[in-house]
């Protein structure tokens, strides 16, 4: 007689500040998933900058996917999201997006906002979930093939109701999500996250179950950001 097969394990997702040395496996994804992909000189910008909050999820070793935001004033601009094609469907959005969100609120954010493909439904049904709702259009954005992109708002995050929200949405997902935060120390790789250069503590110490303390903070109030260097948001 043979044995029941077991069910396969839900892989641990590893969220983390994006440092330097990602980004060759974000780029990677990048192009796979982007028409018009940012290029690393691009992602290096993003990370030197003040008031981002950009993240890489993990499994094992590997970068499956990422996600960006940037200040201005206090609304949070999601400037990009993605996953590597071999794993989408498996959360791994949702639990970068469930970050991404803590990370806007430790920088100020009251509302957050965001492009979208007219034609992404994928993307906007994730972005609904969160409770981003469609708020107007921007005619003929995407350069490359003239699609119109869906601007959508999520209002009120820095509410009680909303981290209901956000709470609901983690206590859906199959296993937490494994947080490492990044803190000041002597190590030489360093990331940004809030606008705060950071030294990575890559022990296994700084990486807790969730709930977790929360992502490094770093100073509010990107006065000197714009649209990310190529001038338009990618989400
Ligand atoms: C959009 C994207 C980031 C979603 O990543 P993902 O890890 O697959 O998303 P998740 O598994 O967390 O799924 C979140 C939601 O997306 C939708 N979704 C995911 N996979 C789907 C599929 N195969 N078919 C339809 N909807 C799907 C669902 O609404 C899902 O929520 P649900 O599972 O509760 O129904 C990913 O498809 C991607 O990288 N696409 C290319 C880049 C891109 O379009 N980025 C967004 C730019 S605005």
């Amino acid at each position: 007689m043979t044995e029941p097969e077991a069910p396969p394990e839900d892989p641990t997702v590893v969220v983390s500040p994006m440092l330097r040395r990602h980004i060759p496996e974000v780029v990677a994804i990048e192009a796979r998933t982007y028409p018009r992909p940012w290029s690393a000189k691009l992602f290096e910008e993003e990370l030197d900058r003040r008031g981002r909050c950009y993240l890489v999820a993990r499994v094992g070793a590997d970068v499956v996917g990422y996600a960006g935001l940037l200040m201005i004033a206090d609304d949070g601009h999601v400037s990009t999201v993605a996953v590597d094609p071999d794993v989408q469907g498996r959360k791994v959005a949702t639990r970068l997006l469930v970050e991404l969100v803590r990370g806007a609120l430790e920088l100020g954010a009251g509302q957050l906002t965001l492009e979208v493909r007219a034609s992404n439904r994928r993307a906007q049904a994730l972005y609904g979930r969160f409770g981003f709702v469609p708020a107007g259009a921007r005619k003929a954005y995407y350069g490359d093939n003239g699609e119109d992109a869906i601007v959508m708002w999520a209002h009120d995050v820095a509410t009680d109701e909303y981290a209901e929200r956000l709470a609901s949405i983690e206590r859906s997902l199959p296993s937490p999500t494994v947080r490492h935060a990044f803190t000041p120390g002597a190590t030489p790789e360093t990331g940004t996250v809030g606008g705060r250069t950071l030294a990575a503590q890559v022990a296994g110490r700084s990486a807790r179950l969730h709930p977790a303390a929360p992502m490094p903070t770093g100073a509010t109030g990107a006065s000197s950001a714009q649209s990310s260097g190529n001038g338009r948001m990618k989400s």
